[in-house]
């Protein structure tokens, strides 16, 4: 057989398909498309032999390719396939010991935060929220027992940029993790690892399955000692992805930077469209030059990706926007091919205490945008019909 061609060789795109290569090759049948193995165990060929997957809890063929396609994407070391999103940030919690302190992003998706503050704090973790993207007030926020960053960038909602170079030298002083959620960006766009993170947690759920038909987390991860650790967790707890929706994963990888070439293009029209409304007060793009996080996204992403936040002129005309859309759904979630509008407030981030939700400007007039592939200009003719009195 010809020798695989390696990883190195290929360029992103490729990788989205093929993996490191000899994907195909190694399916039985030649099968080009991965097989599901809806399987719960494996027969030994022996005693004290094994096939290679002994019980799918700890791997899956299916889920392995899944986990090897990531990590080529993310230039991990390895990638964990979770049930969701929250199963892959659970898991990195576990890392840290009663009496830890975590300094983390102020505005976090929601769920993470409930996460933290219950779950966390109730293990004796402790966490604080600060603007990362402002480095002096990152520096001075670090305890003695500080033991990680955690970052979303850009974060969620309200799309502020944290620069991984100067996060990378703090955590560096310090000794410090650096744990990175990339669910906005995904690898097309920005690589954490390249840049210094240690962890990238996914929710898979969004850009990577693309098409809002399944939920699905990962963890990727730099250096075996993280790797082993992380994995006894994942056999210990449970949280593996299924066969199937490693599949639809993994399906969902293929087409990732079409879609998000085409979402992206779709939320650059759009958020210069919103830019101009008299109904609009402000747009929240890092693709916009006016973001003040356009240049440090610049400098360490290929791109802005299709998140936009804005705030309209009143409550009652976001609430109106919300039940008049016809086209875009008034849905929870981001990144699939269908374009979805949120309202932070009462969704993603209903349980994040008020004064922070006010501080951070996440108000009864915010809304949020996940652009999808449809024609830019029918989704624009639905927004207009929607912001009008
Ligand atoms: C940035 C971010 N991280 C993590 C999650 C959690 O992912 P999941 O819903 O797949 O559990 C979400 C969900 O919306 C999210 O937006």
């Amino acid at each position: 057989m010809e020798a695989v061609k390696m990883a190195e060789e290929y360029k992103f795109e490729t990788r989205c398909i093929h993996g490191n290569g000899g994907l195909v090759e190694g399916h039985p049948y030649g099968a080009v498309s991965v097989p599901i193995f809806q399987t719960a165990t494996f027969a030994h060929p022996g005693i004290g032999r094994s096939t290679g997957y002994d019980y799918t809890r700890e791997s899956n063929p299916t889920r392995h390719e899944l986990e090897s396609v990531m990590s080529t994407l993310e230039e991990a070391d390895d990638s964990i396939a979770c049930t969701s999103g929250m199963a892959a940030i659970g898991l990195c919690l576990e890392l840290f010991e009663e009496g830890s302190h975590i300094l983390c992003t102020e505005d976090l998706y929601g769920g993470t935060v409930r996460m933290f503050e219950s779950i966390g704090e109730k293990r004796g973790v402790t966490f604080s929220y600060v603007d990362t993207s402002d480095i002096e007030l990152v520096r001075k926020s670090i305890r003695k027992e500080t033991k990680a960053l955690y970052i979303e960038t850009p974060s969620n909602p309200t799309m502020k940029v944290t620069d991984f170079a100067a996060m990378k030298e703090i955590a560096d002083e310090y000794g410090l993790l650096i744990i990175a959620d990339n669910t906005f960006l995904t690898p097309y766009f920005q690589k954490p690892l390249t840049l210094g993170a240690d962890l990238v947690v996914h929710s898979g759920t969004k850009f990577l399955g693309g098409h809002n038909d399944v939920l699905a987390g990962f963890v990727c991860i730099k250096g075996k000692g993280l790797s082993e650790k992380l994995r006894y967790t994942y056999k210990t707890v449970g949280c593996c992805l299924p066969p199937f929706d490693s599949f639809l994963v993994l399906r969902g990888i293929k087409t990732l930077s079409v879609r998000l070439e085409r979402q992206q293009e779709n939320a650059k029209k759009i958020a210069l469209w919103l830019k101009d409304r008299p109904e609009v007060k402000a747009v929240y793009y890092t693709g916009l030059p006016e973001h003040p996080g356009y240049e440090i996204n610049q400098k360490q992403a290929s791109g802005c990706g299709s998140m936009i936040s804005f705030k309209v002129d009143s409550e009652k005309r976001a609430r109106k926007l919300l039940e008049s859309v016809k086209l875009i759904s008034y849905a929870e979630s981001l990144g699939g091919v269908e374009s979805l509008i949120t309202y932070p407030m009462l969704q993603t981030h209903g349980d994040v205490p008020v004064e922070t939700r006010e501080r951070l400007g996440i108000t009864e007039d915010f809304l949020r945008m996940s652009v999808g592939i449809e024609n830019a200009e029918d989704l624009i003719a639905d927004l207009e019909q929607a912001l009008a009195e």
